[in-house]
């Protein structure tokens, strides 16, 4: 049994959830950060024994040909995960964000318009207008308390400037599974308006009350047309490895992509995302499963402590995903003033529902640390808005 009620002191470490606090917000102490996505959580027994495997041979060049090397791995991964992919579709990058980066690049023009769905991941929109290409955000809408695409409310603004779609399932920040029937009908949309589609799937593996698809398995235009980006760095609490990888099964675009990754350095990974690839889809099972179960614990605290004690918040049944979407805006409060509530009374530092497409009154809550903490923080916020 691996212990994720162990707290582990982050504090000093370089790290942006623990070390930026102070910066951030000056002159307020003790504060529970639960903004960032990445775990409070020790990495598994597993991991650091590779690492210090590999740290017994005293040099760190440049490696071999990483794909051969890793790609095996990762394809047998994602097809017991049900993936529709060949060894070949495989490529190993910096980051899913460098990775979206670079297709954008590669794959748009300047002016461009990319449909991003809203509320969205911050850096989404960050790659989209910082290289100068346009964020054609398609508002999600609330059926029955779920967060559901709402492709029509978008169709008359697609023009021949308007070339790709971001997607994203699980859904960060709100935590949706899309169902086949929803993702059928992003791809039905895509292939009418001939739009290249970027699935990232990075979330795949936090199935918390659901299966998850890929979309790739719809039908041939989304295995055509789609670069799906994962890693394993989420799962397994590695952010800072930085290592990535995209599937390709259309070998156009792989060429492409895959040249244009070459001219940019981003072909190659450090060697310890190779041996952290290697460990966790070989050795990390375990504490994967065990982790996923006390994610789900802690997802279902926060839905129920909310339900019971503060209803007038709303905290969104997330299928996926380590973190909370939350709704303040019925609080009772100004809606402007929750993100300063929760950090100068509450304590409490949630992601501002403001940074994912301009949600006023929302916040976004990772739970993915010991259950202590989680409860404290439930416990301030609760102190505050009761
Ligand atoms: C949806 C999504 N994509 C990508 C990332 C980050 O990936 P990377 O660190 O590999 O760029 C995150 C991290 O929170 C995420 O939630």
């Amino acid at each position: 049994m691996y212990n994720f009620d162990k707290i582990v002191n982050r504090k000093n470490t370089n790290c942006y959830k623990w070390d930026s606090l102070t910066a951030k917000y000056e002159g307020v102490d003790d504060i529970i950060p639960m903004g960032i996505a990445d775990m409070d959580f020790e990495v598994c027994t597993e991991i650091e024994q590779a690492f210090k495997e590999r740290i017994k041979h005293p040099v760190y060049g440049y490696s071999l040909d990483v794909n051969k090397e890793l790609a095996p791995i990762i394809y047998d991964r994602y097809k017991k995960k049900g993936y529709d992919i060949k060894l070949d579709d495989i490529v190993i990058g910096t980051g899913v964000v460098y990775i979206i980066n670079l297709i954008i690049r590669t794959f748009t023009k300047v002016g461009d318009k990319i449909v991003l769905p809203t509320p969205y991941y911050t850096p989404f929109g960050t790659v989209i207008e910082n290289n100068d290409r346009i964020i054609l955000p398609c508002k999600m809408k609330l059926v029955d308390g779920i967060y559901k695409m709402d492709l029509e409310s978008i169709e008359n603004q697609i023009d021949e400037k308007t070339t790709m779609f971001i997607f994203c399932n699980p859904h960060n920040p709100t935590g949706r599974i899309f169902d086949e029937e929803e993702m059928l009908e992003v791809v039905d949309f895509c292939q009418r308006h001939n739009l290249l589609i970027i699935s990232d799937e990075i979330h795949s593996d936090f199935t918390l009350t659901k299966s998850f698809q890929p979309i790739i398995n719809i039908n041939e235009f989304a295995k055509n047309n789609t670069f799906t980006v994962s890693s394993c760095t989420k799962t397994y609490n590695l952010a800072g490895l930085k290592v990535a990888f995209c599937f390709i099964s259309n070998p156009q675009l792989r060429e492409l992509y895959s040249k244009a990754a070459k001219h940019t350095g981003l072909g190659s990974v450090n060697v310890f995302g190779i041996e952290a690839i290697k460990a966790t889809y070989l050795k990390g099972q375990q504490w994967e499963k065990e982790m996923l179960e006390y994610i789900k614990e802690n997802r279902d605290y926060v839905l129920d402590f909310f339900a019971e004690k503060l209803p007038n918040i709303k905290v969104n049944p997330s299928e996926g995903t380590y973190v909370l979407w939350i709704d303040f805006t019925k609080s009772g409060k100004n809606v402007e003033e929750i993100q300063n509530i929760l950090i100068n009374e509450c304590k409490v530092e949630l992601n501002d529902g403001r940074i994912y497409g301009g949600y006023v009154g929302f916040g976004r809550m990772n739970i993915a640390l010991p259950r202590c903490c989680l409860i404290e923080a439930c416990d301030r916020i609760y102190s505050v808005f009761k």
